[in-house]
């Protein structure tokens, strides 16, 4: 193996970055091989033009400059579940007859690496501990299968909901063998496609990349951005347009409360003639860590939590709420059309941006090296930088209580978008539907237990009910298994008809 033969030392010089090879002399063939393998697939003039432009567009001034640029989403553009009541219905019909006629499909961004979380397997995989203990991808695949069984009973007519998984280098192989392990959840495997986003090396503050061993680049994913690369370098739009998709719902995998493919959503941005949307809650707290939908220079964008000034977030309206309160939840629709556009012609202007990391690397002695404070950068592209690219942009806002309850954080007292979090958010949710469907719950004494649980145990635990997404995917259907009943917790409704499930026994 050797490097001066391929070029390759020349190209490292070239970029500056020969001090990838520094310990070449120590590694093992194997090794050699690897690191080779690696540092020839990559456009080190490429990397470091990113590294420059991020770096640019990410200084503070910048920053401070875009605030002052910022208005929020005017109500023109924008649809609501509650102040638009009377609309759903229809939008809700206009989607599922998009749906039944096979020209929607759900695409799924699982390429993050979870290090908040704090597991080494994908977070789709992740049990949060409800009573069936299904996982995050099987709850979105049950959602995916009755939604095409809503669709087709209307319409009668077969359709299908293709599903699109983005993965990373690092979460691939699980993802997929654990789909095959699973059987696809009951989905067709044709219907299931996988593709793969690209990676990036890390940086250090001087355009250096990072070395995380002596043979080994430090990389992570490019950012759910990532996206539209991997659409054109993997085959995907290529997939779409012969399944003759025309509306995408792309969404992250980590929202336990997902409306997959939302045929509402769908249909309101189909209606509204829309070739971009965003789904978004209310953002009540100027902290939490949403990004906000707003205009910035007269273009829609998403400005994230991370590259928002205090002083913005804070500012309210007249009426008391926050003045930039459309809380991005990662939800997007995307026409065909667009997405095209995107892939062929913009997707080249979207610039990096820039997350300070504390980054393990090795010193020139290469002593493995661990930094208390960050010590250098890793490159994104975000998928909603595109927004800034669409002809007709609508907002559609739905409420935080139906549809989301992120999975972030691992369990910790109190904590915030945690699996606890998460599991209480689903039952709460399924708890709604049951007593809107007419059933009741009762107590060990045979008390009907108020539909607002009381504080007097110094506890808010939720009443415990599951209800299969294969029986209901968005609280349709329930009254004829529920009306006139009362049940004891935990309430379980799947295929196999109404369970209730005794205490420890479960
Ligand atoms: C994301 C949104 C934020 C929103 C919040 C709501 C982005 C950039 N930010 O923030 O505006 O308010 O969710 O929960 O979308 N992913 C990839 N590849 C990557 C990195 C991430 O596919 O390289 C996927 C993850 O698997 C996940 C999703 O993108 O499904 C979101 O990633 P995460 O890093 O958790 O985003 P947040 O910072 O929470």
């Amino acid at each position: 193996m050797d490097p001066s033969a391929s070029g390759l030392i020349h190209r490292l010089a070239e970029a500056g970055q020969s001090h990838l090879l520094q310990f070449w002399g120590e590694l093992s063939p194997e090794e050699q091989a690897d690191l080779n393998l690696d540092l020839q697939g990559m456009d080190f003039q490429e990397i470091n033009g990113f590294f420059k432009n991020a770096m640019e567009t990410s200084s503070s001034s910048k920053q401070e400059k875009m605030d002052a640029r910022m208005e929020p989403v005017p109500r023109e553009v924008l649809g609501s579940v509650t102040r638009d009541r009377e609309c759903l219905k229809d939008w809700e019909l206009a989607g599922l007859r998009c749906i039944s006629q096979s020209k929607v499909s759900a695409l799924l961004l699982a390429g993050g690496q979870g290090t908040r979380l704090g597991v080494s397997y994908p977070k789709g995989m992740y049990d949060v501990g409800l009573p069936s203990h299904k996982t995050l991808f099987q709850i979105q695949a049950e959602r995916i299968l009755k939604l095409q069984q809503l669709a087709e009973q209307k319409h009668k007519i077969k359709c299908c909901i293709p599903w699109y998984i983005m993965t990373s280098g690092r979460t691939m192989e699980s993802t997929k063998d654990f789909f095959s392990r699973h059987n696809y959840f009951g989905l067709d495997k044709s219907n299931v496609i996988f593709f793969q986003q690209g990676m990036l090396p890390a940086m250090d503050y001087n355009s250096k990349i990072i070395l995380e061993s002596k043979g080994k680049l430090s990389m992570a994913p490019d950012g759910n951005g990532g996206l539209y690369r991997a659409l054109g370098n993997q085959g995907i739009l290529g997939d779409m347009e012969r399944r003759g998709i025309e509306f995408i719902h792309v969404y992250c995998v980590d929202n336990i409360l997902v409306k997959v493919a939302d045929p509402a959503f769908v249909g309101f941005c189909e209606q509204k003639g829309a070739d971009c949307g965003a789904k978004v809650v209310e953002k009540n707290n100027p902290t939490e860590a949403v990004g906000v939908v707003c205009k910035v220079d007269g273009h829609y964008q998403v400005v994230e939590y991370s590259e928002i000034t205090l002083a913005t977030a804070e500012k309210r309206s007249a009426d008391g709420r926050l003045m930039f309160n459309a809380g991005n939840i990662a939800n997007h629709f995307f026409s065909f059309s667009f997405l095209r556009d995107v892939v062929q012609k913009y997707e080249p202007k979207l610039q990096h941006h820039v997350a300070q990391k504390k980054i393990p690397y090795v010193d020139a002695q290469g002593q493995l090296i661990k930094p208390d404070k960050p010590n250098g950068i890793k490159m994104e592209k975000f998928v909603f930088d595109i927004f800034q690219f669409a002809k007709t942009f609508v907002v559609y806002e739905v409420l935080r209580e139906d549809e989301f309850s992120p999975l972030k954080n691992a369990d910790i007292q109190d904590g915030k978008d945690t699996p606890t979090t998460a599991r209480h958010s689903l039952m709460s949710l399924h708890h709604r539907w049951v007593l809107n469907a007419g059933g009741h719950f009762i107590d060990e004494n045979g008390r009907r237990v108020p539909a607002i649980p009381s504080l007097k145990d110094g506890t808010d635990l939720p009443i415990k009910c599951e209800i299969s997404p294969l029986v209901s995917y968005g609280g349709e259907g329930l009254e004829e298994l529920v009306r006139e009943r009362e049940f004891h917790p935990t309430l379980m409704i799947d295929g196999q008809g109404v369970h209730e499930l005794v205490k420890n026994g479960v």
